[in-house]
């Protein structure tokens, strides 16, 4: 059989014909037309294949077979040309693609959603079918696809062990009652004991649901490898119905022994850095369509935080500059509450002007593991807040001391035996350690400006949202 390479060697990527020096004689392009213009002599095609934003220009002469079907194929028709590459012309374009021949791979009609003018993000969550055509969506998942790329890399140039924690699992780390129920049960006769649901009965023995963090099985394998990481799906039933949630998204969550809560931040801080670094190189066309068309200043922006130091401010002084704001807040400020995103939003955008790690939390708002600190109140955690996005990332060094970890899960009624197997990372060879979850959709909202987590992800999940 021929290889891989060897059969698909006939196609060339639009990415790559575009960035190409010399003209060539015959090349094979297949993609999908953006916008069909019919001129007295000329058609011209601007056929886009997915490969980067710009499109390729089909020149196309009536001595071409098939012309009058081909012409008339219509927005969101999928072709397959082959011409010779000469220089263009035209502005703006560097080569254009003089077609021999055309083959029709699927026709399109007028009733295609996507016709040539602007739609809102609105509508287009509605065409989740179709709108990785979509210009803005087209650099939206290239973004994506290359980020996924790029964080596996920075973990990997460290020595940090990826791996894959379970999606379905029975503990609640973060404890905030937000689990998806996995059951095989019968919805409409379950077994019943004592009057509730017998959970031994289900599936895997016990009651299951759907991972909001792989954090605390990832502090095992930090256990063990020192330095790890996870990158998977996450699942929330949190039914708030806000622009920056969705009930399934993607967490990166590194764990590291031997680390306390600076050592954190730090990895946050070069993280998020090496990111930002990393699109601007490799994804400019992209961002500059959205500094254009999303976020105005958003190259600038994301230069500035490339080389900008980040700033650090404990939750107590972030609740001093909130009341020393004088302004009123939709939701009231006083220590000891959790803050807010208007508030994340002031500190970030208003007091810093960049982003923010706030630290130290009070305990009663904080997770069951965070590392409680010396002054009896606050616990090692932190926050990094940008603008715009509020929240981007959150961490803590962990409780490692095994008596005291004990009397918070207690604290926070959870039953210390049903997470065991946690404590036991406690009782045999435990030390320091510290990570953190990176929400990948925020990342990406943060990058391309865009303000809705349902235009990040390819498929959103949010209340009242399954489609597709
Ligand atoms: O702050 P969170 O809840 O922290 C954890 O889950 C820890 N176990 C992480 C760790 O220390 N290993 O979530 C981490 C990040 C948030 O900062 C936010 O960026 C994102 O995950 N996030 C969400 N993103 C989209 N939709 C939601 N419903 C999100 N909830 C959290
Ligand atoms: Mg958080």
């Amino acid at each position: 059989m021929k290889s891989f390479a060897e059969m698909r060697q006939g196609r060339s990527r639009i990415k790559e014909i575009l960035a190409t020096e010399a003209g060539r004689e015959q090349i094979i392009v297949r993609g999908w037309t953006r916008t069909v213009r019919r001129g007295k002599d000329l058609t011209f095609i601007a056929l886009n294949d997915g490969s980067c934003l710009s499109c390729l220009q089909i020149v196309v002469t009536p001595e071409l077979a098939h012309y009058e079907s081909v012409v008339r194929c219509g927005t969101g028709a999928c072709l397959e040309v082959e011409g010779a590459l000469v220089p263009s012309p035209a502005a703006g374009q560097r080569w254009e693609l003089h077609a021999n021949r055309i083959r029709l791979l699927g026709a399109s009609d007028a009733d295609y959603p996507l016709q040539k003018k602007r739609h809102s993000f609105e509508y287009l969550r509605s065409m989740a079918h179709l709108r990785p055509r979509a210009n803005a969506f087209g650099a939206v998942f290239r973004l994506r696809s290359a980020l996924s790329f790029a964080i596996h890399d920075f973990f990997r140039q460290r020595g940090f062990l990826h791996v894959h924690t379970p999606i379905i699992t029975a503990n609640d780390c973060e404890g905030a009652g937000e689990m998806f129920r996995v059951t095989t049960l019968d919805p409409v006769k379950p077994p019943l004991l004592d009057g509730a649901i017998d959970w031994r009965q289900d599936f895997f023995g016990s009651r299951t649901g759907l991972t909001v963090s792989g954090q605390l099985q990832g502090e095992l394998f930090s256990g063990a490898f020192a330095d790890i990481y996870t990158f998977g799906p996450t699942f929330r039933a949190e039914n708030s119905n806000t622009s920056r949630h969705a009930a399934e998204f993607w967490m990166i969550e590194p764990e590291m022994a031997f680390a306390d809560l600076a050592e954190d931040c730090a990895l946050a801080e070069d993280f998020l850095r090496t990111l930002v670094t990393f699109a601007l190189r490799e994804c400019a066309e992209d961002l500059a369509f959205f500094n254009e068309r999303i976020e105005t200043g958003l190259l600038e922006k994301l230069e500035a935080l490339a080389t900008a130091e980040f700033q650090v401010m404990s939750y107590s002084e972030a609740i001093q500059r909130l009341e020393r704001a004088g302004r009123s807040f939709e939701f009231p400020v006083a220590w000891g509450t959790d803050l807010q995103s208007e508030h994340e939003r002031y500190l970030t955008e208003e007091v810093v002007g960049g982003p923010l790690f706030v630290t130290d939390y009070p305990t009663g708002i904080k997770a069951f593991y965070m590392r409680q600190n010396d002054d009896g109140k606050t616990v090692a955690a932190m926050d990094l807040l940008v603008p715009r996005v509020g929240e981007i990332i959150g961490g803590s060094q962990r409780e490692e001391r095994l008596d005291i970890l004990q009397q918070k899960m207690t604290g926070c009624g959870i039953d210390p035996h049903s997470l065991w197997w946690y404590l036991d990372s406690r009782r045999w060879g435990s030390c320091p350690h510290a990570g953190f979850g990176l929400g990948f959709e925020r990342l990406l909202m943060y990058l391309t400006g865009m303000e809705n987590i349902r235009d990040v992800i390819p498929f959103p999940r949010t209340p009242g949202h399954a489609h597709f």
